[in-house]
């Protein structure tokens, strides 16, 4: 159905029978195109070339245009920016668009006249996969050390599986998925905008699925595919399993607030996969949040999850919600990341294909039934804070369906998001929400407390403890005050735990820059991790695409040691007796910064 009302598509928004050009006729994905227009139509000032996917409401619905007469093509109101890092180029006769995805449907271009009239259009199919193609596959850690999540998206429903082994090609297992593919509907978004069906909010955002792999040998590279017979099988990866206690050196990636659409998006995402691929930086990938600043746009997740797929299928990554994945002022009766999660055991068989009457019960009622009232407020919102609405109302849906992690965060989730922690060698990791409670009482607070308490008392096993929010606790970023007073009060209610359990290093992103603390206490450096005194090291690392701060930092702030308004990313190493953490400039490809420490 959805095929056949994008064919109509063009009919609906095509005034005239003329023709654009498209160079190639069909795209691959994550390819470019050239359109080109006929000699029967001379551009004039204004004009500009649009281009959509899928149900409009009007012209104006789109998802980007290149605008003619100018050589400086401007990204204008409801868009996101250029294209991965590569806006629209216009030159005499053509436009050429960068990086379009698999949104499960055609594109068709338009040439637009007085911002109203089309003069011609085109459509252009995906050349080397179908809507239903399996794509966008990521890896995550679960419950186990020998467990591997392996998801993925696709616009099928079908049944599928992992296959895997030890070798390449050669798949001596294959796990079905444990759950039924899932969706969303625009419905179940908590608030407008993003409850909107149109280019820039909510489209069909297809189906997600979950294969959690089990038994896995420790610290041991598998190769593996996923997909089935009839949508076709994604290319090859591997990954390596968790390293256990017993594995003493792991080597990860760590970063906030990437987007898609920045050059520094791009670079970040160039380096990682270096890095993953040809470093050894490949036992996991944290990002603690704002992921692809969807902000509602269901098409900024599908390109933002392909520009990482590289990576993210070869390395587990493990994710935290942002203020732009959360924040949210009405519809808490639908924030599906305050739920456990509706899944069936996990440790039982598949679930069997739905017949056409569940598929349509499911899509419209998933997450649903455990609501327990009709709650319209917001999310989390601290009194002297700063948070707002700037998930555009998503709430964190496309998280809770994109995403798995290990269950041991919220009481009796099943596979929420919202804060968790994981072991991997040497190093104990938690990933707590900034955008979810996290004051003393709060449900989070008290995990927290537990949570930390249980690594700091295993040490002999697990020396390095690291904590990541997507919030910073210290900044000396300037133009910031609003989030420099909130940070004031999340160090308020968190900062005790990260001292009474001795928390080694604490990752935050949130500010677009990089910043490393002193071994810090209530405001103060301390004499180093060994003394009495303990301090904690803070690394700020929002740098990984989303525009870079502006405005420099706070002179003479004493716990500041190093800070950098520019694009980066953490590269972390831990052995029972060190833990390097350093810091890649996007623009120079090597290490700007590095601390190490020792015990
Ligand atoms: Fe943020």
């Amino acid at each position: 159905m959805l095929r056949f009302l994008l064919l109509l598509l063009p009919h609906l928004v095509a005034s005239t029978n003329a023709n654009l050009f498209a160079t190639p006729p069909s795209v691959s994905n994550f390819g470019s195109v050239k359109i080109t227009w006929p000699n029967t139509i001379q551009p004039v000032q204004g004009d500009y070339i649009t281009y959509r996917c899928g149900p409009t409401t009007n012209l104006q619905d789109e998802i980007f245009r290149c605008v003619l007469n100018t050589t400086t093509p401007t990204p204008t109101d409801n868009t996101p920016g250029g294209f991965t890092g590569h806006p629209p180029t216009y030159t005499n006769n053509h436009c050429t668009f960068y990086s379009l995805v698999n949104l499960r449907c055609d594109y068709v271009f338009s040439y637009v006249r007085n911002n109203a009239t089309v003069l011609a259009d085109v459509t252009v199919p995906l050349s080397d996969s179908e809507f239903t193609s399996p794509t966008q596959g990521h890896l995550a850690f679960g419950d186990l050390p020998s467990d591997m999540f392996v998801s993925w998206v696709s616009g099928s429903r079908r049944t599928s599986s992992v296959q895997y082994g030890r070798e390449p090609h050669q798949y001596t297992r294959s796990t079905p998925t444990y759950e039924l593919a899932t969706t969303y509907t625009a419905d179940q978004v908590c608030n407008y905008p993003a409850n909107t069906t149109s280019q820039s909010y909510w489209r069909f955002p297809g189906y997600f699925h979950h294969v959690l792999l089990q038994g896995l040998e420790t610290h041991t590279r598998y190769y593996y595919r996923y997909g089935n017979d009839v949508d076709g099988w994604s290319d090859e990866r591997s990954f390596v399993s968790r390293a256990d206690s017993t594995v003493a050196s792991v080597k990860f990636l760590g970063y906030g607030d990437q987007d898609w659409d920045e050059p520094g998006s791009v670079q970040t995402a160039a380096l990682a996969l270096r890095d993953v691929v040809s470093k050894g930086y490949d036992d996991f990938v944290l990002h603690f949040g704002d992921l692809s600043y969807g902000e509602g746009d269901v098409s900024d997740w599908d390109h933002w999850a392909t520009q990482v797929e590289p990576y993210a299928s070869r390395s587990p990554y493990m994710v935290s919600y942002g203020n732009h994945e959360y924040d949210y002022v009405h519809g808490k009766w639908k924030d599906q990341t305050l739920l456990p999660m509706r899944l069936p055991n996990k440790r039982t068989a598949p679930r069997p294909a739905p017949t056409p009457q569940q598929d349509q019960h499911d899509q419209h009622d998933q997450h649903t039934e455990a609501q327990p009232s009709h709650d319209d407020s917001g999310s989390f919102s601290p009194p002297g804070g700063n948070y707002g609405s700037d998930s555009n109302g998503e709430c964190g849906i496309a998280m809770v369906h994109r995403f798995r992690a290990p269950s041991n965060g919220r009481a009796n989730s099943s596979g929420s998001l919202a804060w968790y922690s994981f072991d991997s060698g040497p190093i104990h990791v938690v990933q707590m929400s900034s955008e979810h409670d996290w004051l003393k009482g709060s449900e989070q607070h008290t995990w927290l407390d537990q949570d930390l308490a249980r690594a700091n008392a295993n040490r002999e096993q697990v020396p390095w403890v690291l904590l990541t929010a997507h919030r910073m606790m210290y900044s000396s970023q300037l133009c910031e005050d609003s989030d420099n007073k909130t940070s004031v009060i999340f160090r308020q209610n968190v900062e005790p735990l990260l001292l009474k359990h001795r928390v080694d290093v604490v990752m935050v992103g949130h500010q677009h820059s990089y910043e490393r603390t002193c071994p810090v206490q209530n405001g103060t450096c301390v004499d180093g991790r060994h003394s009495a005194e303990h301090g904690v090291v803070h690394i700020t690392a929002g740098s990984a695409g989303a525009g870079v701060e502006k405005c420099g930092f706070a002179p003479n702030v004493a716990y500041s040691l190093m800070k950098s308004d520019q694009w980066g990313y953490l590269r972390g190493h831990a052995t029972r007796t060190n833990f390097s953490i350093q810091f890649v400039s996007d623009a120079l490809g090597t290490v700007w910064d590095e601390i190490v420490l020792s015990r």
